[in-house]
C-alpha cells in the first residue's frame, strides 16, 4: 500500500526550496563515504553542535561506519531575527573526555565563521589529537574569521535558508529540505 507523507502546512512560508531533500539524501550519503574513507580503522569521536547540527548529525551518523562516539555542544549566537550579532557563546557540556581523541565536529552551517572557529579553539584546548569540521552548508561570501571545514555539503549564497534543523527564531527545523521564507516571515521580528 502506498503511503502518504504528512504534510507540513510551514512548507507554504518558503519563497524557494534551495536544496531538495533528495538532493540532502544523496549528498549526506556522499559525505558519510568520505567521511568512512578517511577514518578508516580509526576510533572517532563526533561532536555535534545544537541545535541546529541535530538533524544533519541524525542522518550523517547512520552512515558512518567507524567505531565512534557522540557528545554535543551548544553555542548560540544570540540572534535576533536573521542577523548574528557578536561572538558566540559556547555551553561546554561536554560528558566525554577528548583528550588524545580524534573529533569529527559537525554543524548546519558555516556562516561568518565565528561560531566553528571558537568550539575548535576550546577542543583543542583540550587537548583533542586532531579536529576535522564537517557542515552541511557553507555560505563562503559571509566569513568574518578565516574558517574553512574539511567536510562541505554544499556551498549556498548569501541567503537566510530555514529547514533540515536550520531555524529562524527557533522554527522550520522540521522542515525535510532547505529553503528560503518568503519576505513576509521574516519581516518584523529583526
Ligand atoms: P557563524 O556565523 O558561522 O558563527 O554561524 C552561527 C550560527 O548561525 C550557525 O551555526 C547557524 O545556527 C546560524 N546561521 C547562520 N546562517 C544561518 C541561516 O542562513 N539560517 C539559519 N541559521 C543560520
Ligand atoms: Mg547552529
Amino acid at each position: 500500500m502506498a503511503r502518504t507523507k504528512p504534510t507540513i502546512p510551514e512548507l507554504k512560508h518558503l519563497d524557494h526550496v534551495l536544496v531538495s531533500e533528495t538532493a540532502i539524501r544523496r549528498r549526506v550519503s556522499a559525505l558519510a563515504e568520505q567521511i568512512n574513507r578517511a577514518y578508516r580503522g580509526k576510533d572517532l569521536t563526533v561532536i555535534a553542535v545544537v541545535n541546529g547540527a541535530l538533524i544533519f548529525t541524525a542522518d550523517l551518523l547512520r552512515q558512518m561506519r567507524s567505531p565512534l562516539r557522540l557528545d554535543c555542544i551548544r553555542a548560540s549566537s544570540y540572534h535576533a531575527g536573521t542577523a548574528a550579532t557578536g561572538k558566540p557563546v559556547i555551553i561546554d557540556n561536554l560528558k566525554l573526555d577528548i583528550a588524545g581523541q580524534h573529533l569529527l565536529l559537525v554543524d548546519d552551517i558555516l556562516d561568518t565563521g565565528n561560531t566553528l572557529s571558537a568550539v575548535k579553539e576550546l577542543l583543542l584546548a583540550k587537548k583533542a589529537a586532531s579536529v576535522r569540521t564537517c557542515v552541511l552548508l557553507d555560505k563562503k561570501a559571509r566569513r568574518v574569521v578565516p574558517f574553512e571545514a574539511e567536510y562541505v555539503g554544499f556551498e549556498i549564497p548569501n541567503e537566510f535558508v530555514v529547514g533540515y534543523g536550520l531555524d529562524f527564531n527557533e522554527r522550520y527545523r522540521n522542515l525535510p529540505c532547505i529553503g528560503v521564507l518568503k519576505p513576509k516571515f521574516y519581516s518584523g521580528t529583526v
